[in-house]
Formats: structure tokens, C-alpha cells, sequence
């Protein structure tokens, strides 16, 4: 293979990146992005890569989540503490009830480009240029709007330092202290859920009290009072990617500086295209969509691209096939992987093979369908003796009427009520706790370990 350039994808067909019409703007916004310190550091994504071989190991269990897209109008420090409330909560709930450490990944600070199904819209009559994300253009409907505007990716660096600004003193300020597990609850928690939550909390709280009774050492206390937590995105808007991407002077490597993972989409994974020879090169760790029309074929190919060290951590598959077709597909890439003998990091993305339009005309995703591929790809893995490494999903703090169904049981007639994303519907604060307690159960079963005493 020839030797990587962060530059070098633009020898390689592109695929879902928008066409600037201003090539002078563009370079001048490039030049300027070059010159912006880094998002992340390099010994952040080295040790989120450890933390990923250790989930491909079934040592750990990643949870990756956040907004489809991050949008500008819906920006705020509220937002974004809800979301992470929401993370920890998870968390808890999976390192409480399947005893797994858990490493917690958003799909924040930086998740703003969306590929899309389609090049164009049409809304009563008009066609225009689909939305492509905030980074990219604007939601609005009108041909102004839709003109990609190289500017925007300022405005998305601004945003997602100050997201991950917010991140960071979330994480060690007091916020992610074990002592706070009451106040990560949401008012609007279903009752249910809150109540099994309550339980775990109060059993953490006694724990808790018990080793300050006995004298716990200060590391320990201060281990309890922080959380590391990481960011991800698509690597898709690639002038994005380059302009943010630095030399790490520690190993002579490259780094994405936009965030601590990126990931490859499903409709970007051409073996020889551009999305794939710029993330080939960086030393973040990589994820990969892995969608029905994957191939085994491809997917080798891709392995050895984006892992040719077969280091542990650096590429996670990220399996998105519908509920009920994971069966179909699954097997045969596992198999894929046994016969190259790489080492990969299996991850269920149960939402983006499982959106339907309602009748009431909404983008939804039934949570039966979800929960049904979280449970396919847990009895894929364990019939083909393979480790389920963990979960991405769409979802969000917010009390938003997206996807229905849940205990709260969200009707098709309910979506009106609080749809409010930017692009794919999200799980709201009470399905994501419940899709947790539902994840931690199938963690225990794999194990063959005594399921946790929890009322869920
Ligand atoms: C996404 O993660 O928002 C997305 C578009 O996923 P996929 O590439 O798997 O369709
Ligand atoms: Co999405």
C-alpha cells in the first residue's frame, strides 16, 4: 500500500460530500481549521483504543450514544449535561447488573455531517438538495439553505470544543462523583425504570458509605469521583477531517484531532474510496458500519486497510442489519473474521436497520425492533462463540416523542408531540434506561453468570 498523506483522499472517488461551489472560501475555512489546536490528544485516543481491546476481550462493554446529528439551533449546556446523565445512568446500570467496566463513548462533540439516502428532497412539489448536517447546510427548506457553506465548519468547531469543554468538567468536576447516583435521574423517568434505578442507587449509596466507614484510601475515592469519557463521530466531511488531523510528535503518528473515535458509514465503506484511505492512515481507533450489503470479500479487504497491525482496539464493527436479519448476515462475517485471525471489537447498532415512516408520517423506530436486534446479535455471538462487545444507539436526554413504544409506551399518534431531531428519531431518556436494563440482562446470560438482583 502505498505510504498515507492526510491529503491523499482526494485522489479517491468520494462519495455523500457535499460539492462547495466557492473553492476560495473553502481553502481559506481549511487554512484556518489547520491552525486550531487539536480537539483530542493522542493519549486520549491510545487509551479509549486500550479501553476497545479490552471490550473486543469481553473485559469490558462499550456504550456509544448521543444525537443522529448535533444540531446549532438545539445547542446547550443543558442538552448536553442529559445526555451524559443518561450515559452514566446506563453505565451504572450495566457495570451494576453485569459487573463489566464500562467505557462510555458519545456521539457528541463533533457528530455533525449525515450522509443520506437520497441526493434530493421533495416536499409538495419543490425538490431541493437534502440536508446534510448542520456542518454542511441548513435544515430549512427553502434553496438558500441548502447550499453547502464551507463557514458552517467553523461554527462546528466552536460547538464541539465547547461541548467537549463541558465534557471534560462534567467528568472530573463532581458531576460523574458515584456519591451523585440520585441526582443523575431525570423527573420525567418512566416510574418503573426510575424505581429499578433507585434500588441500584441506594445499594451503591451503602456501598459507598461502608468504605468511608472503613476508611478507603484516597485513589480509590478518587477513581469513584470521575469518569473517562470519549467523543465520536462520521468521518465523513473530509476537508473536516484533514484540517483537524495533527502529527503526534510522541510516536511520529497521525491523529484526527475532531474526536476520539471516528467511524466509516454504510454508505462510505468502498474499500477503494476516500472515506477509507483517510481513516486508513490516523492512529484513532476506527469503527465500521457493517450493514446488509456488506461482504465478507469487502470486509476483509477493510480489515487489513484500516488494521493492518491487527492491533487489539483500533477497529470496532459496528453490525446494523434490522431486527430478524442478523441471523442472515452475521455469521458470515464473524466467519470472515475467525478465518483472517483479526482481532476486532463486535458493537450492535440496533437503529439504523430498524427506521420505518409511520403512518402518521414521522421517521420512527419501534423499540420492540431495537430491543429485538440487541437480543439477535447477543444469540448470534454466543451460537458462533464470539463476544458481543457492546452497543451504539441513537438517544438523548431530552423527553422527546421519536421512537415508539417502551413502558411509556409511545404511540405512532404521540410522535408529534416532542419530535425534535435534527435527523434520525432518538430513544428518550426512559427508553434508553430501559434498553440498558434490557443489555445488562443479556450481558449476564452470555456470561453464565447469576443474574444481578435488580427489579427491572
Ligand atoms: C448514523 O450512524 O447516523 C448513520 C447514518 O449510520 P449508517 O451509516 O449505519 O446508516
Ligand atoms: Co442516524
Amino acid at each position: 500500500m502505498s505510504e498515507w498523506q492526510k491529503s491523499k483522499w482526494r485522489n479517491k472517488p468520494r462519495v455523500q460530500m457535499p460539492d462547495y461551489t466557492d473553492a476560495a472560501a473553502l481553502e481559506a475555512v481549511e487554512a484556518k481549521l489547520s491552525k486550531f489546536p487539536p480537539l483530542v490528544f493522542a493519549g486520549e485516543a491510545r487509551r479509549l483504543k486500550e479501553h476497545l481491546g479490552a471490550a473486543g476481550r469481553g473485559e469490558a462493554f462499550l456504550l456509544q450514544g448521543g444525537d443522529c446529528a448535533e444540531s446549532f439551533d438545539q445547542f446547550s449546556a443543558d442538552a448536553i449535561r442529559d445526555t451524559f446523565k443518561v450515559m452514566l445512568q446506563m453505565a451504572l446500570v450495566l457495570t451494576y447488573a453485569a459487573k463489566v467496566p464500562v467505557v462510555k463513548v458519545g456521539r457528541m462533540a463533533g457528530q455533525f455531517a449525515k450522509p443520506r439516502s437520497a441526493p434530493t428532497e421533495t416536499l409538495d412539489g419543490l425538490e431541493l438538495p437534502s440536508y446534510r448536517g448542520d456542518i454542511i447546510n441548513d435544515l430549512a427548506f427553502t434553496s438558500e439553505a441548502r447550499i453547502p457553506n464551507p463557514q458552517k465548519m467553523l461554527q462546528a468547531y466552536t460547538q464541539s470544543s465547547a461541548t467537549l469543554n463541558l465534557l471534560r468538567a462534567f467528568s472530573t468536576g463532581g458531576y460523574a462523583d458515584l456519591n451523585q447516583v440520585h441526582a443523575w435521574i431525570l423527573d420525567f423517568t418512566e416510574t418503573n425504570k426510575a424505581e429499578a434505578y433507585r434500588e441500584m442507587a441506594n445499594r451503591i449509596t451503602d456501598a459507598l458509605d461502608f468504605m468511608k466507614a472503613a476508611g478507603v484510601n484516597a485513589d480509590v475515592a478518587h477513581t469513584l469521583q470521575s469518569v473517562d469519557f470519549y467523543t465520536s463521530h462520521e468521518g465523513l466531511l473530509l476537508e473536516y477531517e484533514e484540517a483537524l488531523t495533527r502529527n503526534d510528535s510522541t510516536s511520529g503518528k497521525w491523529l484526527a484531532g475532531s474526536g476520539h473515535m471516528i467511524w466509516i458509514g454504510d454508505r462510505t465503506r468502498q474499500p477503494d474510496g476516500a472515506h477509507v484511505e483517510f481513516c486508513r492512515g490516523v492512529l484513532n481507533p476506527i469503527g465500521l458500519k457493517c450493514g446488509p450489503t456488506t461482504t465478507a470479500g469487502d470486509l476483509k479487504v477493510l480489515m487489513s486497510k484500516l488494521n493492518p497491525e491487527n492491533e487489539e482496539g483500533k477497529l470496532t464493527l459496528i453490525a446494523r442489519f434490522g431486527a430478524g436479519k442478523a441471523g442472515d448476515h452475521l455469521p458470515r462475517l464473524i466467519n470472515a473474521v475467525k478465518e483472517e485471525g483479526a482481532k476486532v471489537t463486535w458493537v450492535c447498532d440496533p437503529m439504523h436497520g430498524n427506521t420505518i415512516k409511520s403512518a402518521t408520517g414521522y421517521k420512527t423506530r419501534p423499540f420492540e425492533r431495537v430491543l429485538g436486534e440487541v437480543r439477535d446479535f447477543f444469540d448470534v455471538h454466543k451460537a458462533e462463540g464470539t463476544i458481543p462487545g457492546g452497543v451504539h444507539f441513537e438517544m438523548t436526554g431530552q423527553d422527546v416523542t421519536e421512537c415508539t413504544g417502551g413502558v411509556r409506551a409511545v404511540t405512532e399518534e404521540d410522535l408529534s408531540a416532542r419530535y425534535h431531531t435534527a435527523c434520525d428519531p432518538r430513544l428518550n431518556a426512559s427508553q434508553s434506561l430501559e434498553l440498558a436494563f434490557l443489555v445488562a440482562e443479556e450481558i449476564t446470560k452470555q456470561r453464565g453468570t447469576a443474574p444481578a438482583r435488580v427489579a427491572s
